[in-house]
């Protein structure tokens, strides 16, 4: 059984999608044994506690200062012992020592086709208005391994969704969710789960069976 931890920040519409793969069995193997969220006012706390799903709040104004706050969130992570680290939306800088410990073990879903409009900056909304204000016909999301970077760990699965001509920042955020991350996210977790994905030397995934 995959011991997943999920880490959110907001609405968890992807945490949602998630525990109904789990529920369909779409998604095998699998348990997700902690939500944590940076923000206690996260609707995302509030699903997981529907489901029955341990949540807890790691806030960092409840800490001095960012090593604090790094700590504690490592420490309610580490408590877990899990197997997979899901960030679904969780807007927080990871702490390298958190990488460094679980390598291969975080996987980020992030609404653009990496390499573009990622990095720094680039969250949430944002991703999709300079999706449009660049003009991309096709846009979409990324699942990939976090390592140091901002964006830049091994790209393990992504979908493509088509821009339209009337398109607001909010109606494509909207159908790049229902098209693309809450289906490859979900998708990823059970591959995992059940051992297909493979990590080579050069940082290329590639996926058996
Ligand atoms: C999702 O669109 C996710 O891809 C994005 O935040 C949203 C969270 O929605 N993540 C990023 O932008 C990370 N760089 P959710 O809380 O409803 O799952």
């Amino acid at each position: 059984m995959l011991k997943t931890v999920v880490c959110v920040s907001g609405g968890g519409t992807n945490l949602q999608a998630i525990i109904d793969g789990i529920e369909r069995r779409d998604i095998t193997n699998t348990q997700i044994v902690r939500v944590i969220s940076n923000n206690r006012h996260a609707y995302a706390l509030e699903r997981a506690r529907k489901a029955g799903i341990e949540a807890v709040c790691v806030s960092p104004g409840d800490y001095g200062d960012r090593a604090q706050f790094n700590e504690a969130l490592i420490r309610q992570i580490d408590a877990a012992s899990p197997d997979l680290i899901v960030l679904a939306g969780f807007l927080v800088v990871i702490p390298p020592e958190l990488i460094r410990k679980y390598r291969n073990k975080i996987i980020n879903i992030h609404p653009s086709l990496i390499p573009s409009f990622c990095g720094t900056g680039y969250y949430g909304l944002k991703v999709h208005e300079a999706a449009l204000a660049r003009g991309v016909k096709i846009t979409g999301a990324t699942v990939h391994f976090v390592d140091e970077g901002t964006d830049t760990g091994p790209i393990i699965m992504q979908k493509a969704v088509a821009v339209q001509p009337d398109d607001t920042p909010e109606t494509l955020q909207r159908r790049v969710m229902e098209e693309a991350e809450w289906v490859i996210l979900p998708r990823t977790v059970d591959l995992i789960a059940n051992g297909r994905v493979k990590t080579g030397d050069g940082g290329a995934v590639s996926i058996q069976g």
